[in-house]
């Protein structure tokens, strides 16, 4: 039978206005910008594929649920409503709400990482490696050699290797290594998943050795998605099955619901250890809030509570996915480098392959995102050696092989005709991308230094020469 057409299980019932720039008023408003993404005004921006992190267009459902918050300081019903909500789809037994993703990852780092500890994972993400460095810990990573290389076909490409993190016990110890952080639809490989066997097989091996693996389970619910299409077994399974059962091999989570659980604020630490859970608890309060609300309001709760079910349905996922291979097959056909195969959250671009006259000191994926803004409005997000930052031992930039712009689709919120330009855009530049000139950072925060660093065009003139 032929396969038919997914299209989006939701009507419209409400729209925002989008303003509509010219091209002059974008070059000056990334100059403006420092030539960062992230320091654009999002009233000058016309199509936001900045992030799919709170982006989200909420439903009726949960728009209604906002009216029912109980903005109680503590013991809030809404908390409740969420405890029940993420014990049945994600089974950890205790709950502890933060205001996003990073705030569990503080909570988790420093009540389990010690100094000089070692800490795995399958890929880095920015702020989960620096509250795990903030804590004393060295991030080592263990994700499969294929999570590298942009053209590597492999399906699985978010897999840890088990070689590589039993090298790891054999070098420094299990009991230097206070858990294994195992993301699921690993962003920094371009939101690529991992297989159920590698997921089972990773928690048998670490729990061998004592050691708990703690989910970074932001995007679960994706790569279920791509259990259920991609491994043996699990085609007749449901969505939540597949989630609780990627769960039940790990010993908690961390969460920033901003993303699968279809909210605009929130997220939590999940864990079963009651042990851990309580030093959890008296943390929370120092960090977020009490540990009954995290620092989300008594509604944000709430509207996470049906956020959660209405992110494990079939049809949601599969349009959700669907949409991002419809962007993502556009650009193939076109000839544009992107990770392949294509991921579950967004599209990303490998701009040094898309930028060959660039030196990765030039920072090639900031060129090209700054340069795509000009050209269309479209905004992107670097995924290379910015985002990496510096080796906190010696100081010097970190060059991942990945040098990436990721088109980051929210949920639920554009059309396929926002696709249609968004992939008009790339491929312009792609005709001619000697247009696009080369980036020196002019100023450099700290900490997380993509979000906020400025840039100065190499050629003292503009990211985008005119055509
Ligand atoms: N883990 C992953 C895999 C993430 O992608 C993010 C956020 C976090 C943790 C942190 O969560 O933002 O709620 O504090 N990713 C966003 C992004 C920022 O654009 O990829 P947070």
């Amino acid at each position: 039978m032929r396969i038919r057409s997914w299209a989006e299980p939701y009507k419209i019932k409400m729209v925002e206005h989008l303003k509509m720039t010219t091209p002059e008023e974008r070059a000056t408003a990334i100059q403006d910008a420092g030539h960062n993404t992230f320091l654009l005004r999002s009233r000058d921006v016309y199509i936001d594929l900045l992030t799919d992190s709170g982006t989200t267009a909420m439903s009726d459902r949960q728009w209604a649920a906002m009216m029912l918050g109980d903005e109680a300081y503590a013991g809030s019903e809404n908390y409740y409503k969420l405890e029940e909500a993420v014990h049945k789809y994600y089974g950890y037994k205790h709950l502890i709400p933060t205001h996003q993703g990073r705030g569990a990852e503080n909570l988790l780092s420093q009540i389990a990482i010690k100094q000089g500890d070692f800490v795995p994972g399958n890929m880095y993400f920015t702020t989960t490696r620096l509250h795990q460095e903030l804590c004393g810990g060295t991030f080592v990573d263990v994700i499969c050699d294929e999570a590298h290389d942009p053209t590597s076909l492999f399906e699985f490409k978010g897999n840890v290797d088990l070689n590589k993190m039993q090298a790891l016990i054999d070098k420094v110890g299990a009991d230097k290594i206070p858990y294994l952080s195992l993301e699921t639809n690993v962003n920094m490989a371009g939101g690529q998943p991992c297989s159920m066997a590698n997921i089972k097989a990773v928690s048998e091996l670490c729990h061998k050795h004592k050691i708990p693996v703690f989910l970074d389970a932001t995007r679960a619910v994706e790569n279920s998605y791509f259990i259920k299409t991609l491994e043996d077994g699990y085609a007749d399974k449901t969505i939540a099955e597949i989630l609780f059962e990627i769960c039940s091999y790990t010993d908690g989570c961390t969460m920033s619901a901003k993303k699968d659980s279809l909210v605009n604020i929130g997220g939590f630490l999940a864990l079963n250890d009651e042990k851990l859970a309580e030093k959890a608890r008296n943390l929370v309060v120092v960090y977020e809030g009490l540990h009954t609300y995290g620092g989300m309001a008594g509604r944000d709760m709430e509207a996470l509570a049906i956020g959660i079910g209405e992110s494990v349905g079939y049809d949601h996922i599969r349009a959700r996915i669907g949409q991002v291979e419809y962007l993502g097959e556009q650009l193939i056909e076109a000839g544009v480098p992107i990770i392949r195969p294509i991921g579950g959250h967004g599209i990303f671009i490998d701009a040094a392959r898309f930028l060959p006259h660039l030196p990765r000191d030039q920072f090639p994926a900031q060129a090209l995102a700054a340069a795509l803004y000009v050209d269309s409005g479209v905004r992107a997000m670097e995924r290379g050696a910015v985002s990496a930052g510096r080796d906190p031992e010696t100081g010097e930039n970190r060059y991942p092989n990945l040098e990436l712009v990721r088109l980051t689709i929210p949920r639920r919120v554009y059309t396929q005709a926002h696709m249609d330009v968004t992939a008009e855009s790339v491929v312009h530049l792609f005709e001619h991308p000697e247009r696009v000139s080369g980036l020196k950072m002019n100023y450099e925060p700290e900490y997380l230094r993509f979000f906020q660093a400025r840039f100065d065009p190499v050629n003292g003139k503009s990211v985008l020469a005119p055509e």
